[in-house]
């Protein structure tokens, strides 16, 4: 009898951080949609984020989901800093390694993997078992670039930094022109020792084993960083992009349907019922707020959000993570009369059903951090942003919200009277000069998702290239 023929199985492993799942699955059930087989690993550690998920066995068969253990201890903190990348990087490897050896029995063999940017032991792994690999990139690519200027950055004499200022400018590198100052580059760039371990190790880390990666592929798209994709392109063998991955998913599959893996993994349960009361405020008037999966703040910080917003006399939205606050002994003690303002003006979840906010009547504007994801799904909704940007890439995206999209504005202090004024710019002084940018940035992603549009292209050309490696 004739043997079936076994589709390419592409098997995914990224760090466990909802800003990276989250795009890394639109993109398994992308390839699982198009009949390859894919096995999506995580830690057991992390299981916990299928908590609220639903059944997808029937709707998708070609989607697999594998548990390893991370090696860490159970008491590790695991937040994602440079200790946590230095233990998996040894502790975890050879338990994804053993994984895909027990995959190659009993599954179709594994033809290649992809991985997160952030860690390299699965490229590795990839390396010494002889399968290809591709790299994931969740971020911009003009954030992707700035790991590949700094050998440059250290020849012209910009690293390590002269001093304090981490404002200051840097000009004339190209794909990056007007958006790189100091605080915009990958966090290791402000250590003083730029031969330090530390430095060494993370940059290598992130650049060194790109070589052997088969190509990047970026949840961005071309017509968004037409400067720094083509720069990106040049340290790279070929470079996807295939964003915004969840808007394309979302028009493959339809918008939130049950079968929406990326937007039903989460870390917390979604609290719909803000939806009905976005239904009950005016068309376009209400600011949403969030800051994402991972950034903290100060209990002063809180306040003063709290205070901006409700003197700002717009209807808000806000998400208040429950482990937003560090408390270094600080504790937020809400005044009696900012609560009534919440109550009168506000509604407050721990966490909410994102797209769906967004993609909301009400919701005139989003207050953010920058998040790549809060980015993408805002352009994909038509919504102006206030950026907020407090870590990693958030910063240069912030720039590149603010000063190259022009479909946002960057908040200048973290005090209550600039909170409410910057509210005011964009939703009352401003608010047309935005929307017509967020149109304009919007229509551009629809086109290049859509048939024959760049990232469609690209997600092709990726297929087939994925197909041919099972074939040789
Ligand atoms: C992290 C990094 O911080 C970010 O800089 C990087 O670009 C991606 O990885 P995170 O901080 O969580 O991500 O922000 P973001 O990229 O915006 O991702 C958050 C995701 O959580 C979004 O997809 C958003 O839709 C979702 N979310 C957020 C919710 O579903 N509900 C919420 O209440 C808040």
């Amino acid at each position: 009898m004739e043997k079936m023929e076994q589709p390419p199985h592409v098997v995914f492993h990224t760090i466990p951080a909802q800003g990276h799942i989250k795009p890394l699955l639109c993109l398994a059930q992308l390839l699982s949609e198009a009949g390859l087989y894919i096995t999506f690993v995580f830690s057991h550690h992390f299981r916990k984020c299928f908590e609220n998920l639903p059944d997808l066995s029937n709707q998708s068969p070609n989607l697999h989901f594998e548990f390893i253990s991370d090696g860490l201890p159970d008491d590790h903190p695991r937040s994602i800093t440079f200790d946590f990348f230095y233990d998996i990087k040894t502790k975890t490897k050879p338990h994804l390694k053993d994984l895909i050896l027990s995959l190659n029995t009993r599954s179709p063999p594994v033809s290649c993997i992809i991985n997160d940017q952030y860690i390299n032991y699965p490229l590795e792994v990839a390396e010494e078992l002889g399968i290809p690999s591709f790299t994931f990139c969740a971020h911009s690519a003009s954030f992707a670039l700035t790991y590949f200027i700094i050998p440059k950055l250290i020849e012209d004499g910009h690293l390590p930094f002269a001093d304090d200022d981490m404002n200051h400018e840097i000009n004339g590198v190209p794909g990056l022109e007007g958006i790189l100052r100091r605080k915009n580059l990958p966090i290791f760039c402000a250590l003083p020792d730029i031969n330090s371990p530390d430095f060494q190790y993370f940059l290598n880390g992130t650049t060194g084993m790109i070589p052997y990666s088969s190509g990047l592929i970026i949840n961005t798209f071309d017509e968004l960083e037409d400067q720094s994709l083509p720069q990106l392109a040049k340290h790279f063998r070929k470079v996807y992009a295939v964003g915004p991955l969840h808007a394309f998913l979302n028009s493959k599959i339809g918008k939130y349907g049950s079968q929406l893996i990326g937007s039903h993994i989460s870390l917390w349960k979604a609290d719909q019922n803000c939806i009905t009361w976005l239904d009950s405020q005016p068309l376009r008037s209400v600011l949403y707020v969030s800051f994402g999966s991972l950034i903290n703040i100060s209990a002063s910080q809180l306040l003063e959000f709290w205070h901006g917003l409700v003197n700002s006399g717009h209807p808000f939205l806000w998400v208040i993570r429950p482990d937003v606050i560090f408390s270094e002994g600080e504790q937020a003690v809400i005044p009696e009369e900012l609560k009534i303002g919440a109550k009168e003006k506000g509604y407050i979840v721990d966490w909410a059903p994102q797209e769906e906010v967004l993609f909301h009547q009400a919701v005139g504007a989003f207050f953010t951090h920058c998040g790549w994801n809060s980015i993408s799904e805002s352009i994909m909704a038509r919504i102006p942003l206030i950026c907020w940007p407090q870590l990693y890439d958030q910063l240069i995206s912030s720039d590149l919200v603010s000063k190259v999209l022009r479909i946002g504005v960057e908040l200048k202090a973290c005090d209550r009277s600039t909170i409410e004024t910057t509210i005011k710019t964009l939703m009352e002084t401003k608010k047309q000069e935005f929307q017509n940018s967020v149109n304009r940035v919007a229509n551009s992603a629809q086109d290049g998702i859509g048939q024959g549009g760049s990232s469609n292209q690209n997600i092709e050309i990726l297929i087939q290239h994925i197909k041919n490696m099972k074939l040789n």
